[in-house]
């Protein structure tokens, strides 16, 4: 059993593969967090929460001075309780306040798990556990129900909450977070994934924290180029390898926060969940109110540790599993050929090249509606001019030539100069003035059944007979002055995102075995809860292999590398920069495989060299769909980048060597190896030479050997159990 309660001591420990979270029923029935971290015994260890602390905040234990609400650890932290510091909940019902003391009543254990109605969460298989616990106000006017579930495996434990009105009067929600974590005597830095359209999750931001709150959020409408859910929290000293590591991600794609408060003690709190700002949520009598899924996990072997445990917590619980594990289509995207001026002749051509090139879907981007981004969204008419044989006719036509077909789509947007526009002027979500436009398009008011309804229908009804293989989901422009013709103005936010979500759910049922691709300007929306619907996330439009290279390393400290969209292009639109085609290749391979480019314009030369590459990416993939990412060196603090994937049962491993600037010290490198079996003997498929692994993780191998042999800005080298 993963999960205990220890009826005299009131302890409730949740126990994974290598990891302890404990916290108990105290005697004035409130929530005490008492321990997180590495595994322990189900010991009592309420002796660490007895502090003998004077502080002027009242509490109704009175004259103990044993016990302040304000430093006791809180797993539910309500604002107005004695709990003076960063709340994990803010309230009030009738105006009153003393329904924010929260008393615990009842808890289950179950095996499994149940949805999270209207939101994506981790996916249950036969070892995950569950704990839910009641709570209750003094006046019994409000619930919340703590979810806590179970991934032993993967050391992984997911948190939300559910509130329910169980009173008669008005309850007002102004935040609602997700999981309240406190820390005693904890003293860590802060590490967040920073970026901008075209470089983002390209900064890992790491500092040591300070007293105060830290905050890393979105304010967009969605999870954002800028700023990423995903967070840790580490030791000073901690590295790829060693260091107490807590990681921490939402599965939302929506305003989010991430709070860490370090308190007048140095103790820490950490608080997610969707961002309070301007959020007002009336709950109204029986009615509930559900807060997103927060993922943990704890790693004492470090960022490396911590990030391996969530990419196969992501593999495992997040992404379908249809998709999770198996190949990915190797694409060819219309976008970066041939843009806006795409036709099906333009089309028919990519797809001629395809096969030559191991190439085995074919996608049709933005431009089969439109010849520009002015007109369009909303209407879904297909341009026959363009497309004379339809979507449908192209489409059979890509199928009978032995190939799979996939389209891009934006359902959540119109443009201004659209029919449906004009029909529907107040299906946007905008202000009485006339609202701001961005990339001409407005979004359209999904916290509207009917309008979630309306357009999932126009889409269906322009697709409809479509044999399509794959679906690529854009999102072009962030939400600004968004409200409602009907929606009340402190709900909009969220309940946008959860018509996202509906949205998603109708069209993925019209197309039940058909891959979707999620997009947003790049990757402005790169987050476990699009991964939930998507298995692979287009992560960049920057697609220079330099800018990339750091793009995706970044991206690899919180999701897996099989959910990072990567296409090998002309490279150069973004910076005009030229790279050779093994440098593409080998960043683009760091990915979900495909290309971007006019095949036409290619060589039979370059063509082969395309399917040599297709034949390499298909052998290795394997190593990014189920093995083990190991970072070995980052381009944040070198000239160089590498690392190294390694599979499950440590019987091969892929090297990647990257030189992003011809520094000179190539010759002289020594690069020593992670993750593989030191009692194994690997053979190094470049050099056919024969080591242990203990050898190859510590002596290591030098560049200088590769480099003599073939000059090149890079190197791949497989390592196979001989
Ligand atoms: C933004 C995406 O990131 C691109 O790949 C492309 O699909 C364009 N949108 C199309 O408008």
């Amino acid at each position: 059993m993963s999960i205990q309660f220890n009826k005299d001591t009131k302890i409730f420990h949740l126990q994974t593969k290598n990891t302890s979270y404990v916290f108990c029923v105290t005697d004035f029935n409130a929530l005490e967090h008492l321990y997180y971290g590495k595994k322990i015994p189900f010991d009592n260890v309420k002796h660490i929460s007895n502090r003998q602390i004077y502080s002027h905040v009242a509490h109704e234990s009175r004259e103990d001075r044993a016990f302040s609400a304000s430093v006791q650890g809180f797993e539910i932290a309500a604002f107005n309780s004695g709990d003076i510091r960063t709340p994990s909940v803010v309230f009030d019902y009738d105006n009153k306040a003393d329904a924010c003391r929260l008393r615990y009543r009842s808890h289950t254990i179950y095996k499994g798990r149940k949805p999270l109605v209207g939101l994506p969460y981790s996916r249950a298989d036969e070892n995950t556990e569950t704990l839910e616990v009641v709570l209750t106000d003094d006046e019994n006017s409000v619930e919340f129900t703590l979810i806590y579930c179970v991934f032993a495996d993967e050391d992984v434990i997911a948190r939300s909450q559910i509130l329910k009105n169980i009173g008669g009067g008005k309850l007002t929600v102004r935040k609602f977070a997700s999981m309240c974590l406190d820390f005693y005597g904890m003293d860590f830095d802060v590490i967040t994934l920073e970026g901008i359209y075209l470089y983002e999750r390209a900064q890992v931001s790491r500092s040591p924290l300070n007293r105060g709150v830290f905050k890393n959020n979105s304010l967009t409408g969605t999870s954002s180029h800028n700023h990423n859910p995903f967070m840790a929290l580490c030791a000073h000293n901690a590295d790829e390898d060693i260091g107490e590591t807590y990681g921490f991600n939402l599965v939302y794609s929506g305003n989010f926060a991430d709070e860490v408060a370090v308190d007048q003690l140095g103790d820490t709190r950490v608080i997610m969940g969707f961002d309070d700002t301007g959020f007002s949520w009336t709950v109204g009598k029986g009615e509930t109110l559900v807060a997103p899924e927060a993922i943990m996990t704890y790693s004492d072997q470090g960022l490396g540790g911590m990030s391996r445990n969530f990419h196969d917590h992501i593999r495992k619980h997040i992404i379908e599993q249809e998709f999770a594990f198996s190949p990915r289509p190797i694409v060819i995207n219309s976008w970066e050929a041939s843009y806006f001026t795409v036709t099906e002749e333009k089309v028919l051509s990519l797809a001629s090249h395809a096969l030559d090139c191991g190439i085995d879907t074919v996608v049709l981007d933005d431009g089969w509606f439109r010849a520009n981004d002015r007109i369009g969204l909303g209407d879904w008419r297909t341009d026959k001019e363009a497309f004379p044989s339809g979507i449908k006719g192209l489409c059979d036509k890509v199928h009978a030539m032995g190939l799979k077909f996939g389209l891009w789509l934006e359902p959540e947007m119109v443009n201004a100069q659209s029919e449906y526009y004009k029909e529907h002027p107040d299906y946007v979500l905008s202000t009485s003035k006339l609202p701001l436009i961005s990339r001409h398009q407005y979004l359209l008011d999904l916290t509207r059944d009917e309008v979630v309804q309306d357009i999932a229908n126009r889409i269906k009804e322009e697709l409809q007979g479509v044999e399509l293989d794959y679906i690529k989901w854009d999102f072009n422009r962030y939400a600004t002055e968004a409200s409602s013709f009907v929606t009340a103005q402190g709900e909009v936010y969220h309940r946008q995102t959860l018509g996202v979500y509906k949205l998603l759910s109708m069209i993925k049922a019209e197309f039940p075995n058909v891959l979707f691709e999620t997009c947003s300007g790049g990757g402005g929306r790169f987050d476990l809860g699009m991964l939930y619907y998507s298995p692979q996330i287009w992560t960049s439009d920057n697609t220079d292999p330099y800018a990339r290279t750091y793009i995706q390393y970044g991206s690899s400290y919180a999701y897996p590398v099989s959910a990072l969209s990567c296409h090998f292009t002309e490279g150069d639109c973004t910076s005009g920069r030229k790279s050779t085609f093994e440098f593409r290749y080998r960043v683009a391979s760091f990915g979900s495989y495909g290309y971007e480019l006019d095949l036409s314009k290619y060589s039979a030369e370059d063509k082969a060299a395309f399917k040599s590459y297709s034949e390499l990416y298909r052998k290795d993939e394997d190593l990014n769909l189920s093995g083990d990412l190991y970072r070995l060196i980052s381009p944040e603090k070198t000239d160089y980048c590498a690392y190294i994937a390694v599979s499950k049962d440590k019987k091969k491993a892929k090297l990647t060597f990257l030189e992003l600037y011809a520094s000179g010290f190539i010759e002289s490198m020594a690069l020593r190896l992670k993750g593989l079996d030191p009692e194994k003997l690997y053979k190094n498929e470049e050099t056919g030479e024969v080591l242990h692994g203990a050898t190859l993780m510590n002596v290591g191998i030098r560049i200088g050997d590769l480099y003599r042999k073939k000059r090149s800005d890079g190197y791949t080298v497989n390592f196979v159990e001989v």
